[in-house]
Formats: structure tokens, C-alpha cells, sequence
């Protein structure tokens, strides 16, 4: 391809946008947060929102960055000012930047944990390990702050090199390579699973679907955590987006997209809660989950040091295919501003594994700061990204896509003119509506429907500029 700011075939974006949002989502983020809200319940709401929110605004994203070709800030600048909308809404972009460094800040961290246990299964010191020992285990780890940054540092440093080499030989060889890879050991792990566990009560645990049982948090959580897992909301999927073809379909992708990643949540739910039920552990232990059980779960197995590094490696060629997703929106801007890419991802990436720096104490010398509630700053990090940030970026973007381009542009994006409606409906309803409702029954927590005020506050004063200034739109679709 001649043209260096496009993929170089059309299925790359799929393989780009499923390695952005197949990770540690899915693998440790899935299983620890379903354990914690109770199981099937939690599962059908996060199924749900994944489809009937996460798809539309999953095109409103690609579709935006495919028609802008610019990063996420100046992308929706550049399409309000030809719409005639505020230039104000580029401040969804601006939200992302600093919800991609928060996400990254502690992602890196989390990763972190897995390079450790591939170094320990590999080495063979967890073979024959009991629970006691697991725990011990991890929180010798978290104990130790100097372990915790060297690790931070060693994946932080992975993600920069292949942001540094750009999207041609960094992003496209990394998920060309990875992505594949990452399949065929899914399986591998899954039917070893299956046949080592007990995979019967791990499906019932996962697909029993008692309503009464979900909390409102948990609602939430099973929301905020569709945006996480498709990578919505904070601009990745819109960069992505800008390097796609313009005549690939955007809902083919998004559904495909969001079918596998689907699959692989489930099927890396069903192996480890098989793993877990099998060897009479506990499902809601928290974020330890995938690192204390399956070393457990594993150790009383044959080839344990083998399967175990196998898993970790897994683990960790999924988060590095999702950090640099995380981290090209914000290269991208400076990059499109003239900046040299590998200076920006120097600086960039220092600036994100400084900020990183306070996940690692917060497990730590720190464990007992907790400025909001009992929340450590990692903590307060992962809440306010998941169940705030991202759901408000993911709906601003799709309010701007549905709302603001012209019926000629959405022709352009989706031809299909039965598709076209459904996602407009979807897009400037369903999605929107059904995220507000989400929050507001939620949200009983007065910090954070401050912040959603304030950010309502800023949302409504874009509205209204939007409407005074009077543009020429057909808004007939
Ligand atoms: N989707 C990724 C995962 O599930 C995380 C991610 C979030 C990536 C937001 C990009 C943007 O691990």
C-alpha cells in the first residue's frame, strides 16, 4: 500500500482491533470480576451491553477515526468544525489521553505480575506448590516494590519498542504475530483445563442467570467492564479506526471484534474457573485470582512448570497487543503535530510508567493510603476509568457520530441502509440512554456523581452550543 497511515491489508484491522481488545480484560480482569459479582448474572448483563451498546459504539469510534484520519483530539475537532458543531467536543479526546495513561499507568503493572510467573513457573519453583504457599507467594511479590518496577519497567519498555518502530513494522508485525499465537494457546490451556477440572461446575457458574443476585455495583462493574474488554472509549479504537480502509464494513468488524473477544473471555472463564472449582478453591478472591489459583490449580498436575509458563506467556502476549493500543492514540497526537515518534514515545512512555509507579506502592508502602473510601490509588485508577470515564467517552463519541455527521457521511460509512438505522437507533438511544441509567442508579457514591455531574455539565453546554449554532444538517436518516 502507498499510502503509509493505512493498514496494509483490510483484515489487519480486525487482527489490530481483536489484539487491542482481547488482553488482560479478558484474561484476569473477566474471570476476577465475575468471581467477585457473583457468577451468571454478571455474565448476561456484560453480554448484553457488549452487543447492544459495545457494537454500535464500536463502529461510532472506527467510524470517526476512518473519517477524520487523525488521532482521537484533533479527529473530532476537525469533524465538529465542519459540522458546524462546538469545536468543545474534541474534549471526549482530551478525557481519553488521560484515561489511557491511567489505564496504562496500572495495566503495565498487572502485566508485570505475569512476567514474574512465567519466570517462576519456567524456573520450576512452583511445581508442587500448596495454597499457603501460592498466597505467600503473591504477596511476597507485592511486598516487594523494587520486583514490582522492574517488571513494570521490563513491560513498559516492551510496549514503547514497538510503538517506537510505528504502525507499519511495530503494530502490524506485533499482531500479526501474537495474535495468532495467542489462539492456539488459548486452546491448548482451555482443553487441558477442561479435562483436569471441573468443567460442569464452572459452567453453571458462569451461565446460571440470576438477576436478583447482581448488585447495582455490580451493573455497573458488568458495564464499565464491556467498554474496558472492546477498548472503547478513550480513543484506541478511534486511532485504529483512522488507519482503516474505507471500504471495509464497519459492522462486520465491530461484530467480529466483539464476537471473539467474547469467545476468548468465556472460554479463559470457563478454563479457570474449571481449574478453580476443581481444586476446591474459592471463585471471588479479587485480583489475585488468575495469579494465586493457577499456580495452585496447576501444581498438582503433570507438566505444571511447563503448562503454567505457557499460560503466563499467553497472558502476556495478549496485554502487550492491548498496551500499545493503549498507548498510540496519545503517540498519534503528537506524531500528526510534527514530533518525532520515537522521541513522543520516549517521553510518553516515561511520563506513563512514572504514573505507574503509584500502582506498584499502592500494593505496598502505600497499601494504606486510601484517599477515597477504603480505595488505594490503584484502586480509585481502575474504578474511575472503568466506571467512568470509558462509558462517558464511549457515549460521547457515539452521541457525535450519530448525531452531528450528515446523513451523506453516514451513507458513506454504513451502506447499508437497514444496518444504518438500526446503529442510529442503537447509537443515539439505546447506548446513550442505557449508560446514564446504568450510572445514575449506581453511582450512590457523592464524589463520583459530582464528577458525573460536572461532566454531564460540560456535555449539555456542547449540546446546546451545538444546536445555537445553527448548522446545516440533514438529521433525516
Ligand atoms: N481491552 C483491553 C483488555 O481487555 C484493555 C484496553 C482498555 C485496551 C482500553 C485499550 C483501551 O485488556
Amino acid at each position: 500500500m502507498q499510502n503509509n497511515n493505512i493498514w496494509s491489508h483490510r483484515w489487519t484491522f480486525i487482527l489490530a482491533a481483536v489484539g487491542s481488545a482481547v488482553g488482560l480484560g479478558n484474561l484476569w480482569k473477566f474471570p476476577y470480576i465475575t468471581g467477585e459479582y457473583g457468577g451468571g448474572a454478571f455474565v448476561l448483563v456484560y453480554l448484553i451491553t457488549i452487543f447492544l451498546i459495545g457494537v454500535p459504539v464500536f463502529m461510532a469510534e472506527a467510524m470517526l477515526g476512518r473519517k477524520s484520519r487523525k488521532s482521537p483530539v484533533d479527529g473530532v475537532t476537525k469533524l465538529a468544525r465542519e459540522n458546524g458543531a462546538s469545536p468543545l467536543w474534541g474534549s471526549v479526546g482530551i478525557m481519553g489521553a488521560f484515561t489511557g495513561v491511567l489505564i496504562l499507568s496500572f495495566y503495565s503493572v498487572i502485566a508485570g505480575w505475569a512476567i514474574h510467573y512465567f519466570v517462576r513457573f519456567a524456573s520450576g519453583a512452583l511445581v508442587g506448590i500448596d495454597a499457603d504457599a501460592a498466597g505467600a507467594e503473591l504477596g511476597a511479590l507485592f511486598a516487594s516494590a523494587g520486583s514490582l518496577t522492574i517488571y513494570h519497567t521490563i513491560f513498559m519498555l516492551a510496549t514503547m519498542l514497538i510503538i517506537g518502530l510505528g504502525v507499519h513494522k511495530g503494530l502490524e508485525r506485533g499482531v500479526n504475530v501474537l495474535l495468532p499465537l495467542l489462539f492456539v494457546m488459548l486452546f491448548v490451556v482451555a482443553i487441558y483445563a477442561a479435562m483436569n477440572g471441573d468443567f460442569a461446575a464452572a459452567a453453571s457458574f458462569l451461565f446460571t442467570f440470576d438477576l436478583s443476585k447482581l448488585s447495582l455495583e455490580g451493573w455497573l462493574a458488568a458495564l464499565g467492564h464491556a467498554f474496558f474488554t472492546l477498548s472503547l472509549g478513550m480513543g484506541s479504537i478511534f486511532v485504529y479506526g483512522s488507519y482503516m480502509s474505507s471500504e471495509s464494513s464497519l459492522a462486520k468488524t465491530a461484530v467480529t471484534v466483539a464476537l471473539l473477544d467474547t469467545a476468548v473471555a468465556l472460554v479463559a472463564g470457563l478454563a479457570i474457573f474449571s481449574l478453580i472449582f476443581g481444586n476446591g478453591l474459592e471463585a471471588s478472591q479479587g485480583p489475585g485470582l488468575l495469579f494465586v489459583s493457577l499456580p495452585l490449580a496447576f501444581a498438582e498436575m503433570p507438566g505444571s512448570a511447563f503448562f503454567g509458563a505457557f499460560f503466563m506467556l499467553l497472558v502476556l502476549f495478549a496485554a502487550l497487543s492491548s498496551s500499545i493500543s493503549i498507548l498510540e492514540p496519545i503517540v498519534a497526537f503528537f506524531v500528526s503535530r510534527g514530533r518525532s515518534r520515537v522521541l513522543t514515545t520516549l517521553v510518553c512512555g516515561a511520563g506513563v510508567w512514572l504514573v505507574g509507579m503509584l500502582t506498584v506502592l499502592s500494593f505496598n508502602h502505600w497499601a494504606g493510603f486510601t484517599p477515597l473510601y477504603d480505595w488505594t490509588l490503584f484502586d480509585i485508577f481502575d474504578k474511575l476509568t472503568s466506571k467512568v470515564t470509558l462509558p462517558l467517552g464511549g457515549v460521547m463519541l457515539s452521541l457525535f457520530a450519530a448525531w452531528v455527521l450528515t446523513k451523506d457521511a453516514l451513507v458513506a460509512q454504513i451502506p447499508n441502509a437497514t444496518v444504518r438505522q438500526i446503529w442510529v437507533l442503537l447509537a443515539r438511544f439505546v447506548a446513550p440512554l442505557g449508560v446514564t441509567f446504568v450510572m445514575l442508579t449506581a453511582l450512590n457514591v457523592p464524589q463520583l456523581w459530582a464528577l458525573v455531574a460536572a461532566i454531564a455539565f460540560v456535555g449539555a453546554v456542547s449540546v446546546l452550543q451545538l444546536i445555537a449554532s445553527g448548522r446545516r444538517r440533514d438529521s433525516q436518516v
